[in-house]
C-alpha cells in the first residue's frame, strides 16, 4: 500500500506538466492563524530547516511540498536535496538555499512587502528521513492589514484557504496554538465550514510549552473537548529564541520527546504526542484516504485518456501540427501513468 503514494505523486507531476488539475489528488493542507506555528510543524516533519518562518506574515504564497522518501543503497548514502518546479534543472543540496529561493520566489510574485499571492510554489524534497507525503503550507489568517496589504486581506486569505480545503480529497491539518483558547481557533472554525463532521480534519496543538503554568491541554489531546475523528496531536516546535540561536533540528526533536515524557500531564500519552507520531499518523491517513479515492481516480484518468484520444483523432495527421503532438505527448504520459497505476494497484488487496 505504501507504494501507492509515489504513484500518486507521479500523477501529480503529470498533471502539473500538462497544466490540468482534473484529478483532485489527496493532499494535506496546513491551516492556521498567522504565527500559530504552521511552517515550524512542516519543518519538523521534514527534519530540516528550509522554510522562511518567524513572527508576522512570512508565508505569502501557497507552498506545495512533496516529500519523497529515498533509501540508502548498499554502497551509497541517499542524497538529500530539493527541487523546484520553476527551476527544474537545479538541484538544491544546501537547505538554506531552498529557504532563500522560496523567499525570492515569494517576493518576485507577491512583492517585497506583505502582499499575498494565490500562485503556488512547487517544491519537492528527496530524503531518507521523510515519509512520502504531499503537504501544502498556506498564508496564515490575519485580521488586520499591515504594510501594503489590501483592506480585504482577511477575506483574500480566507478564500485562498477555502479553495484548498473545500476539495473533498484534502486532509485539513488544523493548527491551533495551545496558548490561545480553542474556541477562538481560526483553523478549526474554517475546517468546520467545509468538514462539519470532522472526518478529514486533524487537530495539531502547537506551543504546549507556552501554556500558563498550572494549565495543560490533556482534555483537548484526548478528544474530550472537541471530537475529531482523526484526533488532536500535541507538538512543541522551536521558539523564536531557538531559531535565532540556530538550535539544531535533532536537539529540538529530542527536547520535544523529553518534554512529553517528563510532563506530569502528558507522560501517560507521550507515545501519541510529538512530531514523529504526527508524521506517522499523516502518512497513515494519506494512505487510507488514497485507498478510498482509488476507484474515482481511476475512472477520471480513464475518461481523460479517452477524451485526449478523441481530440487527437479530430486533429487528423498527428505529424503535422504542434497541437496534436502536444496531445500525443499528454496521451503517452497518461497511458504510461495509467499502466503504472494499475500495476501498483494490482499488487495490493484493493478491489476496484
Ligand atoms: P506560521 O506563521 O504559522 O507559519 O508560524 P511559524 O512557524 O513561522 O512560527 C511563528 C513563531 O512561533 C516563530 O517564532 C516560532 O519559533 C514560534 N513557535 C512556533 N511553534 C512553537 C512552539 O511549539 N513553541 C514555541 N515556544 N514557539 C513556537
Ligand atoms: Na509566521
Ligand atoms: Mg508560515
Amino acid at each position: 500500500m505504501n507504494d501507492l503514494i509515489p504513484i500518486v505523486n507521479k500523477l501529480q507531476d503529470v498533471f502539473n506538466t500538462i497544466g490540468s488539475d482534473t484529478v483532485d489528488l489527496p493532499q494535506i493542507i496546513v491551516v492556521g492563524s498567522q504565527s500559530s506555528g504552521k511552517s515550524s510543524v512542516l519543518e519538523n516533519i521534514v527534519q530540516r530547516d528550509f522554510l522562511p518562518r518567524g513572527n508576522g506574515i512570512v508565508t505569502r504564497r501557497p507552498l506545495v511540498l512533496q516529500l519523497v522518501n529515498v533509501h540508502d543503497s548498499e554502497d551509497e548514502k541517499a542524497e538529500e536535496f530539493g527541487e523546484f518546479l520553476h527551476a527544474a534543472n537545479r538541484k538544491f543540496v544546501d537547505f538554506s538555499e531552498i529557504r532563500r529561493e522560496i523567499e525570492n520566489e515569494t517576493a518576485r510574485v507577491a512583492g517585497q512587502n506583505k502582499g499575498i499571492s494565490r500562485s503556488p510554489i512547487h517544491l519537492k524534497i528527496y530524503s531518507p528521513n521523510v515519509l512520502n507525503l504531499t503537504l501544502v503550507d498556506l498564508p496564515g489568517l490575519t485580521k488586520i492589514p499591515v504594510g501594503d496589504q489590501p483592506t480585504d486581506i482577511e477575506k483574500q486569505t480566507r478564500s485562498l484557504i477555502l479553495d484548498y480545503i473545500t476539495k473533498p480529497n484534502s486532509i485539513i491539518l488544523a493548527v491551533s496554538p495551545a496558548n490561545v483558547d480553542l474556541v477562538n481557533s481560526e483553523s478549526l472554525k474554517l475546517a468546520k465550514q467545509v468538514d462539519p463532521e470532522g472526518k478529514r480534519t486533524i487537530g495539531v496543538l502547537t506551543k504546549l510549552d507556552l501554556m500558563d503554568a498550572g494549565t495543560n491541554a490533556l482534555e483537548i489531546l484526548t478528544g474530550r473537548v472537541l471530537p475529531l475523528k482523526l484526533g488532536f496531536i500535541g507538538v512543541v516546535n522551536r521558539s523564536q529564541q531557538d531559531i535565532v540561536g540556530n538550535k539544531p533540528m535533532s536537539e529540538a526533536l529530542k527536547a520535544e520527546t523529553d518534554f512529553f515524557r517528563h510532563h506530569l500531564a502528558y507522560r501517560s500519552i507521550a507515545s501519541r504526542c510529538g512530531t514523529p507520531f504526527l508524521a506517522k499518523t499523516l502518512n497513515n491517513i494519506l494512505m487510507n484516504h488514497i485507498r478510498e479515492r482509488l476507484p474515482d481516480m481511476k475512472a477520471r484518468i480513464n475518461s481523460l485518456i479517452s477524451q485526449t484520444q478523441q481530440e487527437l483523432l479530430s486533429y487528423g495527421d498527428p505529424t503535422l501540427d504542434g497541437k496534436s503532438s502536444r496531445g500525443a505527448l499528454i496521451l503517452r504520459l497518461l497511458t504510461k501513468f495509467s499502466n503504472d497505476f494499475i500495476s501498483s494497484i494490482d499488487g495490493t488487496m484493493i478491489d476496484i
